[in-house]
């Protein structure tokens, strides 16, 4: 049943995730999950008190006093850190640079999975992000690890903030999706990887609506 599945969509940065993500929860009726906002709500918490990374594990005293909740907007789901919404700020460079630093940290993980697989507990949802095959939700009823060479995805972030008015330099994008793919591949605990039952798609020159339709029909085929 449809309804009820549980896909796991896992990746590098800049891979399609949430794009595709999006697009399948609509399609099918079901939750969708953006792991990877988590992250960065935590990130801009510690950012926006003044800690230093040093101190970042001291994030989860005011994430219990101010949770992480989604709402829903006609461009899409909105963020919020107790009543305050950080949609737009937790896209802002200083939470991207500083985001992998606040994912290695055993606790901030261990409190931020929890409420994942919380929200995950009646089925129906797919889930984006780096460990949700491996760590989150290991007995999901479909795994898949999205790539694409850096290029390509450098090229899509490029594309993406020249319609946001924004102008950056190709280098520098694909600098900082391989400098964060680096440190999410090889922290200690749950690295981004992919899961040993999970379905590579290399997405390299393939438009998001066939990469839809590639994921929607091996979850018809299930
Ligand atoms: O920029 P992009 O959309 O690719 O990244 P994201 O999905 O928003 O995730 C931001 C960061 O959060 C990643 O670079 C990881 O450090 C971390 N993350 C993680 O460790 N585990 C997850 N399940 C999701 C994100
Ligand atoms: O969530 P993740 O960081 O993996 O990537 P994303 O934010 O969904 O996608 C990054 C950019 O690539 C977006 O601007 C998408 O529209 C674009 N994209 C694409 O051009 N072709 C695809 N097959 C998938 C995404």
């Amino acid at each position: 049943n449809l309804k009820n599945i549980r896909i796991a969509i896992d990746g590098p940065a800049s891979s399609g995730k949430s794009t595709v993500a999006k697009i399948i929860a609509k399609d099918f009726e079901i939750i969708y999950l953006d792991t990877g906002a988590m992250y960065r709500a935590a990130t801009y918490v510690a950012l926006s008190n003044g800690l230093d990374e040093a101190d970042f594990a001291q994030t989860i005293n005011i994430l219990k006093e101010n949770p992480i909740s989604f709402g829903a907007s006609s461009d899409g789901q909105l963020v919020y850190v107790g009543e305050v919404d950080v949609t737009e700020a937790i896209r802002q460079p200083d939470v991207t640079n500083a985001v992998s630093g606040m994912a290695a940290i055993p606790e901030i993980r261990e409190y931020l999975v929890d409420v994942q697989r919380v929200i995950a507990s009646h089925g129906g949802i797919v889930m984006d992000g780096r460990d949700i095959g491996t760590v989150v939700l290991p007995d999901a009823e479909l795994k898949i690890f999205l790539v694409a060479s850096v290029e390509e995805r450098a090229e899509r972030r490029f594309k993406e903030n020249l319609q946001k008015g924004i102008e950056t330099e190709l280098t520098t994008l694909q600098f900082e999706i391989t400098e964060r793919d680096r440190k999410d591949s090889t922290r200690k605990i749950s690295p981004l990887k992919q899961a040993a039952d999970a379905i590579l798609l290399d997405t390299t020159g393939i438009g998001i609506a066939e990469v839809v339709e590639r994921i929607e029909t091996y979850a018809k085929e299930l």
